[in-house]
């Protein structure tokens, strides 16, 4: 029997959609909170309130009442304390501490400071609400206030004061693993993504890109665009074509940071997935550059091009979530899908890591080159 190469079998693959937690995610823009208001969010499966005190500061709380499970979001806020629409439990919004029982009677001694609303980390960053949603508790356990989160939530990178910076934002009825790879696979570009201004299928050509492992994640080191992309000739007109680099990296949970320098002029992106539910996602695309200040409608420009690409992305989504309705299965072969399979690795050595409490053990042991057509 003739030898069968391991690497021509296709390897069959489901993403399982396990969600992560103990990460921080973003919930939501934060000019849809406005202060005194109260607003709906779902971030892995956990319902969520979200609003702003009188004083602008952003905070989270499980949208449902320590009581009797009401939503808060039901009820009431005056920009300093969140009240139930049931029985009028008031609750400080960003501890979640209960405040004010009204059908207490003055000599009745209930510890009402004892009693929390659940609540959530909560920091706003480059225009974003984000939460940080910690392992779950174990059951039957009471959770009175949640673990500080181990750091800040991320953040767009920047290279210089003066930048704009705009985000866009689609849902798709996929879990966050089709979301995500769909995100990091290159073989889609010349299908999903053709425009007169972009690139044409004819263009497709082989490519090879070094990848290195970083922590919790990997990075397609820098490189000078791909010639056949609009960024690139456009970036042609500010600097040196050997001077234009790009970088991207994955990192854990859900983090797509992409870099382009020519020169001193810069556009820098950090795109998430985030899981909803077990079966919708929502991808968020904040962008930062230097570029274009001189151009009047640079920002809205860009914003077309961007949301011209996420539509594309999501409208694929949407049909391949019909497909998935029956549990097909599926394959991740060769270099196209191994970023793909290193992002399945990656989540489940971090699981491993939660699991057994030993240290996590990077799937990549050192920098490899892929090679595709795209
Ligand atoms: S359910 Fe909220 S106060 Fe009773
Ligand atoms: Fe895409």
């Amino acid at each position: 029997m003739a030898e069968v190469n391991k690497s021509e079998i296709p390897e069959q693959q489901t993403p399982d959609a396990l969600m992560l937690y103990g990460f921080w995610y973003r919930a939501l823009p934060g000019e849809r909170v406005e202060t005194a208001n109260l607003v709906k969010a779902t971030l892995l499966e956990t319902p969520l309130v979200i609003g702003r005190d009188l004083q602008g500061r952003a905070f989270a709380l499980r949208d449902a009442c320590p009581h009797r499970g009401m939503p808060l979001s039901c009820g009431w806020f005056d920009g300093q304390q969140v009240e139930c629409s049931y029985h009028g439990w008031k609750f400080d919004p960003h501890s979640g501490q209960c405040q004010l029982i009204p059908s207490l009677t003055s000599d009745q001694k209930l510890k009402i400071d004892r009693i929390y609303a659940g609540n959530f980390p909560c920091e706003e960053q480059d225009g974003y609400i984000w939460v940080y949603l910690p392992e779950p508790a174990l059951p039957g356990a009471v959770t009175v206030r949640s673990a500080p989160p181990p750091g800040p939530a991320p953040r767009v990178l920047n290279f210089s004061d003066r930048h704009k910076i705009a985000y866009l934002t689609a849902e798709m009825p996929v879990s966050v693993d089709h979301g995500i790879i769909g995100l990091m696979d290159p073989a889609h570009g010349p299908f999903v993504h053709q425009a007169w201004w972009w690139r044409r299928r004819h263009s497709i050509h082989e490519k090879q890109k070094a990848f290195e492992p970083i922590p919790y994640g990997f990075r397609m080191s820098a490189h000078t665009p791909s010639s056949n992309s609009a960024p690139y000739k456009l970036l042609r007109l500010y600097a040196d074509a050997d001077s234009i680099t790009t970088t991207i990296d994955f990192v854990l949970p859900n983090l797509r940071y992409e870099t382009i320098r020519a020169g001193k002029y810069w556009f820098s992106s950090l795109t998430t997935v985030t899981p909803l539910t077990r079966n919708h996602c929502r991808i968020d695309v904040v962008a930062c550059w230097n570029l274009f200040r001189w151009l009047p409608f640079g920002a809205d420009l860009l914003k077309y091009v961007f949301s011209k690409f996420v539509e594309q992305d999501r409208r694929t989504m949407e049909m391949q979530s019909e497909g998935l309705k029956h549990n097909p299965h599926l394959m991740l072969i060769d270099d196209a899908d191994r970023p793909a399979r290193w992002y399945f690795q990656l989540k489940a050595a971090y699981l491993e890591s939660r699991r057994n409490g030993a240290e996590f053990r990077h799937p990549m042991t050192g920098p490899v080159t892929l090679k595709w057509r795209s």
